[in-house]
This record gives C-alpha cells, sequence and structure tokens, in this order.
C-alpha cells in the first residue's frame, strides 16, 4: 500500500492512498518524530512489525508518517521463516522489505538466532557438523536475498539468562559445547553478508548491574577475540523502575570504546501508570540522545498490537485507535528540543 500527498483535517490527517481511495489518522498536532529524526540523522523505528498488520491503511499510514526505520516481530525467527527443511515463507518478509522499500524506510533484521522459535528439523540434528552447516545455509538463505536491502541484523538475542548468572543452556549453546556459539554466529553472519552491520541484542542489562558485568564481560571477549561484532542492540522493555539516571551514558561509553556502536531495539514501558509512563519515555530517550545513540527502535506503537507480561498494561506511545498517548509527546519533544555536539 502506497501513500502519497497528505492533508490536515481539524484534528485527523488524511492520506491519499494510490488505490484512490483515503485513510484518515488522528492527527498528533506536531511534527512527526521522523521528520524531528531525520533532520538529525537518527534511526527512529519500530519493530514488533507483523507484516500482515500492514493490511491496516491506519497502522501502515502511522508507521511509515512517524518512523523511518522497522523491524519484524517474530517473523525472521528460524521457525516461522524456515519451518521444514528446504521451505522458506519469503512472501511475509518480502511485504516488509517491499513497504519499507517504498516509503524509504530502514529495514532491522531481528531473530537469526533467538531464544525461541527453532524449527524441528533444527533442534534434531545431533551431528554438530551438520548443525553447523545448516545455521551456515539458513544464514546464508536470508541474508543473500535480502542483500542491500537489511543491512543491520541481531544476530543473536538473549544469549544470557534472564536475570543473569550464565549463558541460556540452548540448542546452540549445547551443540558448540559452550558459549563459543555466540562468536561463531557472528563469523557465519559475516561470511554470508560482509557488508552487514551485526549487533548482539540483550535484554535486562540496563536493569541488572550483575548482568550487565556479565554481559560487559561477553562483549569485551568476543572484541579481543576478533569476532565481527558491530554493535549492542539494548532491547528496553521497561517496568515502573526505569533504568537508574546515568546507566545509559556508562553503557554506550563502555561499547564506544570497545569501538562498537550502541542500538536501542525495543523500547516500552510497562506500567498501569501513564503519567509514569510518560516521563520514563522522556528520560529514557533524553539520556540515550545525549549518550550519542543515534538508532533508536520501540517494540512496536500502537496498543493496538502489543506484547506485555502484565496485564492491563499499554505499553506503547500510541492508543488502539491511533491517538497519540503522553509517552509519544514526551518522546516528540526530547527528539525535537536535542541539540547534537558538533
Ligand atoms: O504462531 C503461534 C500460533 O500458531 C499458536 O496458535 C499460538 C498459541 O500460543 O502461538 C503462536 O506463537 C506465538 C508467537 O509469539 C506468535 O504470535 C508464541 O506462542 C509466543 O510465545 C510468541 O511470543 C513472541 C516472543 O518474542 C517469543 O518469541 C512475541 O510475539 C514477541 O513479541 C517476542 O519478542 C521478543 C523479541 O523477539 C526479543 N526481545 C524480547 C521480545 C519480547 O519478549
Amino acid at each position: 500500500m502506497k501513500l502519497s500527498t497528505s492533508v490536515t483535517l481539524a484534528s485527523a490527517v488524511c492520506v491519499a492512498l494510490a488505490t484512490s481511495d483515503t485513510v484518515c489518522v488522528p492527527s498528533t498536532g506536531t511534527s512527526s518524530l521522523r521528520d524531528e529524526a531525520e533532520r538529525k540523522d537518527i534511526l527512529i523505528g519500530s519493530g514488533a512489525i507483523n507484516p500482515a498488520y500492514l493490511e491496516d491503511a491506519q497502522f501502515a499510514a502511522v508507521l511509515s508518517e512517524q518512523f523511518n526505520s522497522l523491524s519484524p516481530e517474530n517473523e525472521l525467527k528460524w521457525s516461522f521463516i524456515n519451518p521444514t527443511k528446504g521451505f522458506c515463507n519469503w512472501t511475509i518478509i518480502d511485504r516488509l522489505v517491499d513497504f519499507a522499500d517504498e516509503h524509504d524506510m530502514v529495514v532491522k533484521g531481528h531473530g537469526l538466532i533467538s531464544s525461541c522459535c527453532d524449527p524441528d528439523f533444527v533442534l534434531d540434528i545431533t551431528d554438530f557438523d551438520m548443525f553447523r552447516q545448516t545455521m551456515v545455509e539458513h544464514f546464508e538463505a536470508i541474508m543473500h536475498r535480502y542483500h542491500g536491502k537489511v543491512d543491520r541484523w541481531d544476530v543473536v538475542s538473549e544469549a544470557l539468562l534472564d536475570m543473569g548468572g550464565g549463558f541460556k543452556n540452548t540448542t546452540y549453546y549445547h551443540m558448540f559445547g559452550g558459549s563459543r556459539y555466540v562468536g561463531e554466529a557472528f563469523r557465519i553472519a559475516h561470511s554470508a553478508d560482509p557488508t552487514a552491520r551485526l549487533f548482539l541484542n540483550e535484554n535486562l542489562v540496563e536493569t541488572i548491574p550483575e548482568k550487565r558485568q556479565e554481559f560487559y564481560d561477553l562483549v569485551s571477549g568476543l572484541v579481543r577475540d576478533n569476532v565481527p561484532l558491530h554493535g549492542i542492540a539494548l532491547q528496553m522493555h521497561i517496568t515502573e523502575i526505569a533504568p537508574v539516571p546515568g546507566t545509559i551514558k556508562e553503557m554506550v561509553d563502555f561499547f564506544t570504546n570497545l569501538g562498537l556502536e550502541t542500538t536501542i531495539a525495543e523500547l516500552d514501558v510497562h506500567t498501569l501508570n501513564a503519567t509514569l509512563q510518560t516521563e520514563i519515555y522522556g528520560a529514557v530517550m533524553e539520556e540515550a540522545l545525549a549518550a550519542g545513540i543515534t538508532d533508536i527502535s520501540f517494540w512496536g506503537f500502537t496498543d493496538k498490537h502489543l506484547y506485555t507480561w502484565l496485564p492491563g498494561a499499554k505499553p506503547l506511545m500510541f492508543d488502539e485507535e491511533y491517538n497519540p498517548k503522553g509517552a509519544f509527546y514526551s518522546t516528540h519533544k526530547v527528539l525535537a528540543e536535542f541539540v547534537q555536539q558538533a
């Protein structure tokens, strides 16, 4: 669905579609996040985009108006894109990539190795060489198909136990005889597409100091071993307890010293307190931008399609009808007022 010319009415913005239909969404009464971000060379994105949602014209209109990057939710995870040996479900991700292309948006690949969603034909492999070769073929199939269209990838997500205290005992960990699967995954990804920027995605490091230290040790080791790692994707699924002020800057400084980019990949705020949510969105954005982060994504943008573990929480910045919430305005304000250091 290609969107074109927009007209602002009293409280709605209406966009003429290529099909000659019109779609109207609530006006924010402001410039878009995307406009503010692009003036400062910042990627502002929504993750968790199930391509099926794009059939909803309002969803598509707000997504392309407000954001200049997107990433899929589960659809690039192994069992979704390649559920059985020899079959890849390309049409779904093709749809996302085509949408991004039509709207001049960056696609961030999420899910090459995730902590869920491996298909049975992979889990059933018992021979190490065959397992590694299957990883190579999987990475090559995906990264070759989207070469030049998806050039930022989360290669490994959630290698560490959620609350810290070691690595998850996944099939990869088991087959490689320990944590060296992480570095190997990056080497395989780099061979598949040497032009791509490769990220290590992790949760809760902004919240749990012991896990943060564990993550620092993991990342330092990867860099020491010359693993082709280009950056860190901090998830930032936040509750009522926001990261302690200074933590984001501390992390950015640490990773910058190792020559790595720091990004935020999945920001959202899970609380029933809307005022607190507004404040936390603003505070995180403010510290992230000041620390030098130039790629920030949220885990979705409308509460119509939300992910949460907290019953009743509405963690995103637009409501179910695409009305902007306080979280939109605090995010917008910080982006609009941000002044980059020379
Ligand atoms: O597709 C099946 C469907 O066939 C079945 O009927 C249904 C029954 O429960 O399950 C469906 O699969 C669900 C899948 O999402 C697709 O909707 C899984 O149960 C469910 O566990 C899965 O949850 C996803 C979760 O990752 C685990 O993969 C969430 O949608 C997704 O938002 C979440 O995303 C993760 C990021 O990848 C990594 N960072 C954390 C983030 C939130 O947990």
